[in-house]
Parts: structure tokens; sequence; C-alpha cells
């Protein structure tokens, strides 16, 4: 896709206009270092793909891998591939693989089931440490805007438990703050999901750890859209539990398993609730009685899907070969691009850009609100610029330094401009929604 090149001008934090063209992006991202991972993901032509905060694009090699796995491994192998392919190890194999990604350290990450389910373990698992130390801590707070899968989880857990668990929402603003108003000894477990998945809106996770820990709770880290997009330092925050996806930042595909991690102080006080045979001690004893495995195999539950995770493992391999603080200063410059461009292009339409502007509060991916959202993004999918639309008007653009560059900003925001300018959206078929948005 190309546009006219024509000059824009925009106000930078300093108050400078810079003037920047399409030109200049190209110039850009013939120096960009970052550039050489382009050809290890595979995306249709003509394709400027902003929707790997979501969903992250084929991995080179990935169907050769899936059919190597069904041909070899499960075709030629059968049930001995359990051993001769490593198939049983490949929950802790990949762990290790997204622990160094996350700051995790040796041998305290598995990669299994989904978010949903490992926020189910550790939630329940935090609580039950925190019921043994700390009877009278019944409250678990977690972000009024975070991933509702997240507050669903937590809600079904407290009903589980029936034991007077109640789950309390807090605004973005609250958690910034350090929890000055609702941190108290009520409370029990903090469950935060890292970056707003709305807004894009990031968290400290060093101080806000540490304003957790002096009120005397526990605190889970959701990295759903962290791991793979930006440095973590997992361990070194003091964090207690993490857990994430690995289908978004980290490429590993549709439905690809998720990661769960504990801090190694709290390993073996880790209670599996979900006590399935491939956390048991000694799985093949058969024994009637459980007994947990030492270390992170405790957190796995039952048999996983090989396919999938084998698949997942390239995903993980490109980005252990990655710079994460060279990923992060190429983020935030596109995302400044962005936002720079909208504000100076889209001024005249009803946009706002709801992701912070300062660095230290964002994540890797802008969001522009418009009140027919829904409409506009559909009429950019058209032209091939993919990006996602979340309730309520929030137009959502992932970015991924490994295989966006700065031109492809500069067309998606031209792209937009004239969406805006000449109603382009404002179609009955655009308006049409399907079942995911
Ligand atoms: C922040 C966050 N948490 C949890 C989930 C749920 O993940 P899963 O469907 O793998 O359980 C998602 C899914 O997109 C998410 O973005």
């Amino acid at each position: 896709m190309t546009t006219p090149d024509r000059t824009a001008t925009s106000a930078n934090p300093a108050g400078s206009p810079i003037p920047i063209t399409r030109a200049d992006c190209q110039q850009r991202d013939a120096n960009d270092p970052l550039r050489k991972f382009r050809g290890e993901f595979l995306l249709p032509e003509g394709t400027i793909y902003l929707d790997g905060n979501s969903l992250g694009p084929r991995t080179n090699g990935s169907a050769e891998r899936a059919q190597e796995v069904v041909a070899d491994e499960w075709g030629t192998g059968l049930i001995g591939s359990w051993n001769s392919a490593g198939w049983w190890d490949l929950p802790a194999k990949l762990g290790e693989k997204v622990a160094g990604i996350v700051g995790g350290g040796a041998g305290s990450t598995v990669v299994t089931d989904t978010t949903s389910i490992n926020l189910f373990k550790a939630a329940s698992a935090a609580l039950k440490m925190q019921a043994e130390d700390s009877p009278h801590r019944r409250v678990i707070l977690t972000q009024r805007e975070n991933f509702p899968s997240d507050i669903y989880m937590l809600q079904g857990l407290a009903e589980q438990l029936d034991d007077g668990y109640e789950v309390r929402l807090v605004d973005d603003e609250e958690v910034t703050a350090g929890f000055p108003t609702t941190m108290s000894d009520e409370v029990s477990l903090v469950v935060l999901t890292h970056v707003n998945y709305r807004t894009g809106r990031l968290f400290d996770m060093g101080t806000t750890t540490s304003a957790i820990h002096s009120g005397g709770a526990l605190v889970i880290w959701d990295l759903c859209h962290t791991a793979g997009a930006l440095p973590i330092d997992l361990a070194g925050s003091g964090a207690d539990m993490a857990i994430g996806c690995t289908y978004k930042f980290l490429n590993g595909g549709p439905g690809s398993p998720a990661f769960i991690w504990v801090a190694e102080a709290l390993q073996n006080r880790f209670s599996q609730p979900l006590s399935g045979w491939w956390s048991h001690a000694q799985p093949f004893e058969m024994a009637p009685d459980y007994r947990p495995a030492d270390g992170i195999r405790r957190y796995l539950t039952g048999t996983q899907g090989i396919l999938s995770m084998s698949v997942a493992e390239l995903g993980l391999d490109i980005h252990s070969r990655v710079d994460m603080e060279q990923i992060r200063e190429k983020s935030l410059a596109l995302s400044d691009l962005f936002i720079d461009l909208v504000d100076e292009r889209l001024a005249d339409h009803p946009v706002e850009v709801v992701t912070p502007r300062e660095h230290a509060h964002r994540g890797s991916q802008v969001s522009i609100t418009h009140p027919e959202g829904f409409a506009v993004m559909s009429a950019l999918i058209e032209r091939g610029i993919i990006g996602d639309y979340r309730e309520p008007e929030v137009l959502r653009f992932g970015l991924t330094p490994l295989y966006i560059g700065f031109t492809e900003v500069w067309d998606t925001v031209e792209a937009l401009r004239d969406i805006l300018d000449n109603r382009l959206w404002d179609t009955p078929a655009h308006k049409v929604r399907g079942a995911v948005t």
C-alpha cells in the first residue's frame, strides 16, 4: 500500500513542530536494527497487521513444524513420542524460554492451559497461603478495567470458596497511586493486568508490587499484554505470581497455551486446586493419593495440546533472540509517531487518544476513540489495515516492533484520515458485527 508523500507537522512534547514525511518514515525503517526480524513472520501481501496484541501473526516454519509433529512425531513415533520427542517435558522446556523473556529466573515457569485457568490456580493457591498466615483477609482487589475474564474467574473462585471472599474493583488511577484508599488489612490478594487491554495504560510492576506488599497482600500479575512486548523483571520486581498468554506478542498461534510463574520462595507452598495427575510427584505410580510434585510441575493439571505447544515454541525462540530493550525503544518510537500523526492529521474529527502520552505509562499499543469506532475500523480492515475494536468506541492498534515499521504507521493514519474526511465508514456494510470484534 502506498500513499502520497505529504508533509505533516506535529507538536512534540517540547512544543516545537516536527515535519514528518513518509520518506522520513522509510528512512527510519531502513535504519531499523530490528528490520531483519520481519522475515521471521508470514503475513499476507499488502496487509498492515496492527493486531499482534490480540493474535500474533504466523511464525516462519510453523506450518512445517506442525506437519513434523503430526506426520513424524505422532504418525511414526506414536505413543513413544512422549519420551522420544520430548512431549512430556514441553511445559517445563517452554516455561524456561518464557522465563528468559519475562525475567522469571530458571525453574520458575511452565507453559500450560489457558490464562484464565492459570489465574484460577494461582489465585486459589495465593488465597490459601494467606488464609494460613492472615485468616481475617477476605478481599481480592482487581482493576475495574481488567480483562473481563480475570474478573469473572476471581468472582467464580470467591463464590466457589463460599467463605466470605469478596472481589472489589478499583480504578486504574488508584492502582497507579499505590492503592491509597483501597488497601487495608482485609485485602488478601491483588490481581493486576500489567497493561490495560483497552487503553494501553502500563502499570509499574516494581512500585505497585511494593505498595501491595506493604499492605500485607500478595500480587498476581497478568502479563498477556506485556510478555514479548517490553522488558520485564518479574523476579527482580518481587512479584508473587504471574500468568500470561503466548498467542499475542509471543506469536504462539491461536489458542496456544498460557504460562504460569511463581516466585521461588512460594513454589513449594503452591497448593494446586486442579490437582490432576500431571502435577503429581510420581504420575506413573498411579497411586490413589495425591502428592504434589516439588517445584514447577505442581502447576500442571492434565494432558496438554502438544501440537499447539510445539508450534508455540517457534515464537518463543524468536523472542529469546531479541533484545527486549531494543523492542521497547522502537515500540515507543512507533507509538510516539502514531500519536503525533493522529494529533496533527485527524484534528478535525472527534478522535481522542486514550493511551497515556507518558512513556512510563504506555504499553505497546495506541488506542483512540471515535463515536463510530466500529464502522471506522471495519473500513480500515477493508483496506488491509487490521486493528480491532473494543467497546465503547475504542479502536486499538497494536505496535509490534519485530514486523511493523514507521511507514506502516504513516500509511495507517493516512488511511484513517481519508476514511474520516470522506465518511467512508458510513455504509451499512461497515456496521454489521461478527461474533468476534
Ligand atoms: C489480559 C488478559 N487476561 C486474560 C485473558 C484470557 O485469556 P484466555 O482466553 O487464554 O484464558 C486475555 C485474553 O485476551 C487477556 O487479554
